[in-house]
């Protein structure tokens, strides 16, 4: 059975879309069937792949075209259904059907049976298709940075699943990802205690701020090709010859929800 996520934050800067890539290409190195869906006109998700941008979401969902002939191989097993700022056209149309945001969301279930896993990299702004995303999606996986204005952007994610529970669907398991963490910064340290005193295990270890994670785009690769064994993905030594936290600690946590009974 296939699972979707969403990897949502209505705060920009993130790392969304850092995160979808690098787990979603980490997912499909280990055989798992991936679809990155990116569901930001921006179109960030080709940038950082370096395949060309496209209107694949709004062909599928506004103009009804099959979802095979509009997606694209980004690797063995990892596959794009890109966006670009015709995505809009979908915000409109889920706006204007009656019961839009289940008829995306019932829609995308449908036609990605075929993927063992599909990650939504969301817009950083509240829109009818975020919420149609949340309704999708299985899981909630919410990136945020560790500075003072930037957690109120997960309490906003919080307050749309329980908008959406409230509506009637059933909730979503949620995980909190730290990222640009600075264990030498008191202000990263301190927000990280905050977030693991508000929502306990849901926060994951954190990443750390890593320039490599912002270089291998400019490469043209992914961050496991690029540098893998940077502390981003391995996480960062604690003195006591442990690593903590990064992203392939996070890989590992995904695929425990990917092998877990429903
Ligand atoms: N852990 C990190 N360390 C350093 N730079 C990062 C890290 N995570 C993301 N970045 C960089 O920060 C910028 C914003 O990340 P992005 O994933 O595009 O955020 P969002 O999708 O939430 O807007 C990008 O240039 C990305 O390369
Ligand atoms: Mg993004």
């Amino acid at each position: 059975m296939s699972r979707i996520i969403a990897v949502a934050n209505q705060k920009g800067g993130v790392g969304k879309t850092t995160t979808t890539v690098i787990l979603g290409s980490g997912l499909a190195a280990q055989g798992y069937n991936t679809l990155l869906a990116d569901l930001d006109s921006q179109g960030h998700i080709c940038h950082m792949l370096n395949l060309p941008k496209s209107g694949g979401v709004k062909r599928w969902f506004y103009d009804e075209e099959p979802l095979d002939q509009l997606i694209v191989k980004a690797r063995p097993n990892l596959w794009v259904l890109p966006g670009d700022k015709t995505t809009e056209r979908v915000i409109g149309k889920i706006r204007d059907e009656s019961y839009g945001e289940e008829a995306f969301a019932e829609m995308l279930k449908e036609q990605t049976k075929a993927f063992d896993v599909i990650l939504l990299d969301l817009a950083p702004s509240l829109s009818n298709l975020q919420v149609a995303a949340l309704i999708a999606s299985q899981y909630i996986l919410i990136p945020t940075r560790l500075r003072f204005t930037d957690l109120d952007g997960v309490q906003e994610v919080m307050r749309s699943l329980q908008q959406i529970a409230r509506h009637g669907h059933k909730p979503r398991d949620y995980f909190i990802l730290p990222t640009f963490f600075d264990r030498v910064a008191n202000e990263t340290v301190t927000r990280l205690r905050e977030l693991v005193a508000a929502f306990g295990s849901h926060v994951w270890p954190p990443v750390v701020q890593d320039i490599k994670v912002a270089e291998a785009p400019g490469h043209g690769l992914t961050l496991w090709e690029h540098a893998p064994s940077c502390n981003a993905l391995l996480g960062y030594p604690n003195g006591n010859g442990q690593r903590v936290g990064g992203y392939a600690h996070a890989l590992e946590r995904l695929a425990v929800l990917m092998e877990g009974l429903d």
